[in-house]
C-alpha cells in the first residue's frame, strides 16, 4: 500500500501517524511537567515580595467540589456536598490570600489592585450562594477591586440554581463557562454525565438576565461512543443559544494520571482519525454560523473580546487555556492552583488535605514550581505566539528580548519535516503554521522545547 496520496502530499492518516505524538498543551512554558519540589514556599514568598504591581494582578480561585464525577474529567476535584466543608474551604481561601498579601508586603500603603477574578473547578457553583458572597466580601476587604474588569466562573448547569445565579449577579459575575460536552444520551451514559439541552438553555438565559455578558460553552470531542454526527448535532443545538465563545476540547485520556478515567471503556474511544474528523466537522459548522476560530480549540463571535484580542495579536495562553488576560502576575488560591510572576511558576498542593494543613499552619501551600530564566521566557514567548497566532517572527522576539538567534538554531532542522509535509512555512525567521498544520501546532511548539522528548509520555495526544 502506498504511503502517499496520488499528488505526493501526505494524507490526513499519514500526518496523524507522523505527528500525533504526546505533547504538552503549552498552557505555560516551562510546562507544569517541569515543576519540581525544589521550588516551593520560600521561592514563592521571595517572588511575591519582588512581584511587579504597577499593573493589576489576576486572581484564580480553585473550587475542588462537584456534585457528580464525570468519568472523563481531568480536573482536580472530588464529589462533595457538605456545607461545613465548603464553608471552612472559603475561610482557608481567605487565609491564603492573607498569607500571600503578607509576603507581598506594604507597597506605598496601597492595596493590591485586581483586574480579573476567575473561579475554576471542579464546580464553583457547588458553593452555597451565601458562601460565594462571603468569599467576595472577603476579597473586597483585602484587595482593591475597583479596576476589576472581569469576574468569570466555570459552572455545571446541572447544579445551577436561581438563588446561585442571583448571588452571582450581586458579586458582578460577567463571564460564565457552562460545561456541555455532548448532548447525545448514549455518549452521556458512557461518561456518567446526563444533561439536557433544556437545562443548558435555562442556565444561559438565567445568567444573561443577571448581567453575564460573555457566555462560553465547553464541548468535547473524542469521547467514548462519540461520532461526527453527535459532535455536529451538539454544536448545532448549542449554536442556537448564540454563546459568545465555544471551547471544543479533545478528550485527554490519561488514566495513568486520572485513575477514574479507567471507568471509560477504551474500546469505545474513537481513534485518532475519527477524533480528527470530529474536530474538523465541528469547526466547519461553527465557521458557517459566524464563529471565528481562536487558537487550537476556541471559537468566538466577532464582537467578543477574545475574537478582538486574536485579531489584534493580543491573545494569550494560560492555565485556563486561551485568554485575553495580559496581567504579568497571577495569584492562584486553593488546592492545585497555579500562580505566576515573571520570576517563575508555582503550584499549590493538589490534595485538598495537604493544602488545608499548610494554610491552617500559616504556610504558603506550595508543592512545586519552576523558576523562569530569560532563556525560558524567550522560548516561552515563541511558543505562546505559535499557540495563539500560528505565526511567529523569531528574529523580532530575539531582538526585543536581547537574545541570540543561535540559541534556537537547533530547532530549524527539526522543522524541515513539518515544512516538507506542508504544515509550516519558513520565510527568513518568520515561522507560520499553515491551515493544514494547525491541528498539529503542539508538535511544532515541541520542536522549540528541549524537555519535550523526555516528558512526552506524560501528556495526552496532540490531536
Ligand atoms: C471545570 S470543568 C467545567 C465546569 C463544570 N464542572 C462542568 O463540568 O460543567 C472544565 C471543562 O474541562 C473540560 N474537560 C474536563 N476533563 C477533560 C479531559 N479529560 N479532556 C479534555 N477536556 C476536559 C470539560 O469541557 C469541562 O467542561
Ligand atoms: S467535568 Fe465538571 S462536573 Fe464533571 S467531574 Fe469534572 S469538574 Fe466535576
Amino acid at each position: 500500500m502506498s504511503l502517499s496520496s496520488p499528488t505526493g502530499a501526505p494524507t490526513t492518516r499519514e500526518l496523524i501517524a507522523r505527528y500525533d505524538a504526546h505533547a504538552p498543551r503549552y498552557t505555560s512554558y516551562p510546562t507544569a511537567a517541569q515543576f519540581t519540589p525544589a521550588v516551593g514556599a520560600a521561592e514563592w514568598g521571595a517572588w511575591l515580595a519582588a512581584a511587579p504591581l504597577d499593573r493589576a494582578v489576576s486572581l484564580y480561585l480553585h473550587i475542588p467540589f462537584c456534585k457528580r464525577l464525570c468519568w472523563y474529567c481531568g480536573c482536580n476535584t472530588r464529589a462533595m456536598n457538605r456545607v461545613g466543608v465548603m464553608s471552612s474551604y472559603v475561610d482557608l481561601l481567605l487565609k491564603e490570600a492573607d498569607l500571600v498579601l503578607a509576603r507581598i508586603g506594604e507597597r506605598d500603603g496601597r492595596r493590591v489592585r485586581v483586574g480579573s477574578i476567575h473561579l475554576g473547578g471542579g464546580t464553583p457553583n457547588m458553593l452555597p450562594p451565601q458562601e460565594l458572597e462571603r468569599l467576595f466580601a472577603g476579597l473586597a476587604d483585602r484587595f482593591d477591586l475597583g479596576d476589576c474588569f472581569e469576574i468569570a466562573a466555570e459552572l455545571d448547569p446541572e447544579v445551577l440554581t436561581q438563588d446561585w445565579v442571583e448571588a452571582a449577579g450581586r458579586i458582578g459575575l460577567s463571564r460564565a463557562s457552562l460545561g456541555v460536552q455532548d448532548l447525545s444520551p448514549r455518549v452521556q451514559a458512557a461518561v456518567n454525565r446526563p444533561e439536557s439541552f433544556e437545562t443548558i438553555r435555562w442556565a444561559a438565559d438565567a445568567l444573561r438576565a443577571q448581567g453575564v455578558t460573555s457566555l462560553n460553552l465547553d464541548l468535547m470531542y473524542g469521547l467514548p461512543l462519540q461520532a461526527v454526527e453527535n459532535v455536529v448535532t451538539t454544536v448545532a443545538q448549542v449554536a442556537t443559544l448564540r454563546p459568545d465563545r465555544i471551547a471544543l476540547f479533545g478528550y485527554a485520556h490519561v488514566p495513568w494520571m486520572k485513575p477514574h478515567q479507567k471507568l471509560i471503556n477504551e474500546a469505545d474511544l474513537p481513534g485518532p482519525e475519527a477524533r480528527f474528523a470530529q474536530s474538523q466537522a465541528a469547526a466547519r459548522y461553527l465557521a458557517t454560523k459566524g464563529w471565528q476560530p481562536i487558537g487550537l480549540d476556541h471559537f468566538a463571535l466577532p464582537h467578543d473580546s477574545m475574537a478582538a484580542a486574536a485579531r489584534a495579536g493580543r491573545l494569550r495562553r494560560n492555565f485556563q487555556g486561551y485568554t485575553t488576560d495580559e496581567a504579568p502576575v497571577l495569584i492562584g488560591l486553593g488546592a492545585s492552583s497555579i500562580s505566576r510572576t515573571p520570576q517563575g511558576l508555582v503550584q499549590n498542593h493538589a490534595q485538598e488535605r495537604d493544602w488545608r494543613s499548610a494554610v491552617a499552619a500559616g504556610d504558603l501551600p506550595v508543592a512545586r514550581g519552576v523558576a523562569v530564566d530569560p532563556r525560558d521566557a524567550f522560548v516561552g514567548e515563541i511558543i505562546e505566539r505559535l499557540m495563539c497566532d500560528f505565526t511567529v517572527d523569531v528574529a523580532e522576539i530575539t531582538r526585543e528580548r536581547g537574545r541570540d538567534i543561535a540559541e534556537v538554531a537547533a530547532v530549524w532542522p527539526r522543522l524541515c519535516r513539518f515544512q516538507l509535509d506542508g504544515l509550516v512555512t519558513i520565510d527568513g525567521a518568520v515561522l507560520t503554521v499553515t491551515d493544514l498544520g494547525r491541528p498539529f501546532v503542539r508538535a511544532v511548539c515541541a520542536a522549540f522545547d528541549p524537555g519535550a522528548a523526555d516528558i512526552e509520555k506524560r501528556h495526552a495526544r496532540v490531536v
